[in-house]
C-alpha cells in the first residue's frame, strides 16, 4: 500500500482503514503472539470502529490476542459523552471478543492527570517488559490546527519533546481542556501508524504538513516520525484538495 492514499469520501476511507487494520493485525500475529493496537479519538475513526464490528471484518481478527491502548484521552469519567474510552467501547470494544484485561484505558477518576500519566507509563513499561513497547498499530487523526492525539501547537511536548511515554495536557484548545496523551517517544517506537484525515477543514493544514519542513511546535503531527516504522496516510478528497499522492 502506498504511504499516502487519497480516497473519494469518508465511507471509502473507513473501509480502506478497516482493510488496513485487519491486514496489519493478521500480519503481526503471523510472527508474534500478541498485537498491540493504539486507538485514537475524534469523529473520523468512529465509522472504522463500527465497520470492524461487522461480521465481514470482526471474524478476520483474532481478538483474543489483541491488546488495546489509547493515544490520548480526555480527562473525564468513562461514562462521560466526551470519553474516548467510552466512545471506543460503544462503537467497537463491547462488540468484539477481547479479554477485558487486554484493554488498557487511561485512568480518569480518583487521580490527578499527572498521576494518571505516570500510571499509564508504568502500564506501558509493564507491557513492554521494562522498556517502551513497540506498538504494532497506532491510529491517529489530525485537527485543522495540525494537532494529533492531544499534542497541540505551542504546547510543551511539541515544543520540547521529553522522555516520558505519557503526559498530562492542560489548556487544550480543543475541549475538554484537560487531557492525557502519549508522547512522541511512545508514538515513534511504533511499527505502523495509520493517520486518518477527513474533511475540508483539514485541507490547508494538510498541504502544509506535506510540503513544509517539520516543525512540530507549529504542526504537532510533523513530530510523528517513527524510528523504524511506517506512517500511512489515509485522506479523503475533501481534506486532500488539489494535493496529490506522495
Ligand atoms: C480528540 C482527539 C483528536 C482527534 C483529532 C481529529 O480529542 O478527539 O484527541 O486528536 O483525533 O482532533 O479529530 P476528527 O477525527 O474529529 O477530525
Amino acid at each position: 500500500m502506498r504511504n499516502r492514499s487519497i480516497v473519494p469520501d469518508p465511507t471509502t476511507l473507513a473501509r480502506q482503514a478497516a482493510d488496513s487494520v485487519v491486514d496489519t493485525i493478521r500480519q503481526t500475529l503471523l510472527v508474534q503472539d500478541r498485537c498491540s493496537v493504539v486507538l485514537s479519538g475524534g469523529s473520523t475513526p468512529q465509522a472504522l470502529y463500527r465497520l470492524l464490528t461487522t461480521e465481514a471484518y470482526r471474524t478476520q481478527i483474532d481478538w483474543q490476542r489483541c491488546w488495546i491502548f489509547w493515544g490520548d484521552e480526555r480527562f473525564v469519567p468513562a461514562d462521560h459523552p466526551d470519553s474516548l474510552y467510552g466512545m471506543a467501547r460503544a462503537t467497537l470494544l463491547d462488540h468484539v471478543p477481547i479479554p477485558a484485561d487486554q484493554i488498557v484505558p487511561f485512568q480518569t477518576v480518583a487521580c490527578s492527570p499527572a498521576e494518571s500519566a505516570m500510571h499509564y507509563q508504568q502500564q506501558l513499561l509493564g507491557f513492554g517488559g521494562g522498556v517502551p513497547p513497540r506498538f504494532d498499530l497506532v491510529l491517529l487523526g489530525m485537527g485543522p490546527d495540525g494537532h494529533t492525539a492531544s499534542l497541540f501547537p505551542g504546547h510543551p511536548e511539541p515544543t520540547h519533546p521529553g522522555e516520558a511515554l505519557a503526559l498530562a495536557v492542560e489548556n487544550a484548545p480543543k475541549p475538554p481542556p484537560i487531557r492525557l496523551s502519549l508522547s512522541y517517544r511512545a508514538f515513534n517506537q511504533a511499527r505502523t501508524l495509520l493517520v486518518l484525515v477527513a474533511g475540508a477543514d483539514k485541507q490547508a493544514m494538510l498541504q502544509q504538513v506535506w510540503s513544509e519542513p517539520a516543525n512540530p511546535a507549529l504542526r504537532p503531527i510533523q513530530g510523528i516520525a517513527p524510528e523504524s516504522g511506517q506512517v500511512i496516510w489515509l485522506v479523503d478528497q475533501a481534506a486532500a484538495g488539489q494535493v496529490s499522492h506522495g
